[in-house]
């Protein structure tokens, strides 16, 4: 499918020269409707939702309700109560690990190609809690390792208590088994939180039907803006979490003594919120609601493909993850070896509009395993690149390896 026809709701994609813009598993770029969305809320309503009763906070309470029942739709939730507005996907996570009860001695295991903010707040738990991490070791190729789970869940048996997995990976694009995964989770009574900051903008995600406990994404990397995230948690789940943000909002009463709490999702969001975050949120979620998502995977798999096969014969270079594109998303991210990866990426930006990510990615964990010490340079794509994005990118980058080399 092509995409190319909504490049111009983008004001970005409409200015002389516009940059080929290969950094979206970081942040996307955001359409016109989101841009009013933002501006309506300041410049027609600019007042507190939730609380008070005036025009303007009651038309900010619709507004975010519509936009709760957007995001609750889009990810096929049962009820719009599970979801709760976050800043991003590292508050979601935050809100998991310290939300969650923890004994000394519980375990939760996780990947071992994470995010930052998919292995930091369990290492705060060990350091904090006593509770043990164990790490899943993935196949050299990056793909996830069946045997390897399935022999920590038995190592763990009983003191398992949460598994907590990236959906796709933004080392790599490489997707992992949720569905599986959860299946043996739950055979050990433990919970499944999933990070989808990679795969709820490029796929269709289902929290019912991949059977998961809890998800967290970002709103700014599926078009939404900036500082918005989201958090899925089944209901029963959500009711007996204690809140990373308690104050106002969060309850029903109080005495000086005495706290009763607020059903979610006001449990979980203490304090004024970024009304104009919420409601572009859900402008955001309805522009993407009426693509196909299948189509995006697929079209981005066809930049990847056009990206790796432009690269792969380079020397000193190679491609982090399965040789197929189609195992790795829209995601290009390339090991520069003794080639300097952020000279190449300001490089490509100067001579030819070429906005790629280079560094560590917030996989530091992956790269100190290995002893990449300099990181990658990775290009990833979204509905709104072309093939001649993708194509300008492979000449650029083979003539700045030629230039370094
Ligand atoms: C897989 C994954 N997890 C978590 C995050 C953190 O997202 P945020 O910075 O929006 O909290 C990212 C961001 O790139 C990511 O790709």
């Amino acid at each position: 499918m092509n995409f190319s026809h909504l490049r111009k709701d983008f004001p970005t994609l409409c200015e002389d020269n516009p940059p080929a813009y290969l950094d979206n598993a970081c942040v996307t770029l955001k359409p016109q409707q989101v841009i009013d969305s933002i501006s309506d809320y300041y410049t027609k309503y600019p007042g507190c939702g939730g609380r008070s009763v005036h025009s303007y906070g009651t038309q900010v309470s619709r507004l975010v309700q519509q936009s709760r029942k957007s995001l609750a739709k889009f990810i096929n939730a049962d009820s719009v109560n599970e979801m709760i507005f976050t800043s991003n996907t590292t508050n979601s996570l935050n809100q998991v690990a310290k939300g969650l009860s923890w004994d000394e001695g519980d375990i939760i295991i996780t990947g071992d190609r994470e995010h930052n903010s998919n292995l930091v707040p369990w290492l705060q738990l060990k350091q904090e809690f006593g509770i043990d991490l164990i790490v899943v070791k993935s196949n050299s190729d990056n793909t996830f390792n069946m045997q390897n789970f399935e022999e920590a869940c038995s190592q763990a048996g009983d003191k398992l208590k949460l598994v907590s997995m990236s959906h796709i990976g933004n080392l790599d694009g490489v997707k992992i088994p949720i569905k599986e995964i959860t299946k043996v989770t739950h055979d050990y009574n433990a919970l499944i939180s999933v990070d989808g900051a990679q795969s709820t903008p490029h796929m269709k995600v289902d929290v019912k039907d991949l059977g998961i406990d809890f998800l967290s994404f970002s709103i700014h990397k599926m078009c939404g803006p900036s500082g918005m995230g989201a958090l899925w948690g089944r209901e029963e789940l959500l009711e007996n979490m204690r809140t990373i943000k308690a104050g106002g909002q969060t309850i029903t009463s109080t005495t000086y003594d005495s706290v009763e709490w607020a059903k979610p999702p006001a449990k979980f969001e203490g304090g004024l919120g970024n009304f104009a975050g919420m409601i572009a949120s859900g402008s955001a979620i309805d522009y993407l609601s009426k693509l196909d998502m299948d189509s995006i995977h697929a079209h981005e798999v066809q930049l990847n493909r056009i990206m790796t096969d432009g690269i792969k014969h380079l020397n000193g270079i190679e491609i982090i993850g399965p040789e197929k594109p189609e195992m790795r998303s829209g995601i290009c991210s390339i090991l520069m070896n003794d080639l300097p990866a952020h000279d190449i990426a300001i490089l490509l930006d100067e001579a030819a509009g070429v906005m790629v990510r280079s560094g560590h990615h917030c996989v530091n964990s992956w790269f100190n395993d290995r002893g990449h010490t300099d990181g990658s340079l990775r290009a990833s794509t979204y509905f709104y690149n072309t093939e001649e994005e993708a194509k300008l990118f492979v000449d650029t980058f083979c003539e700045a390896v030629e230039a370094f080399s």
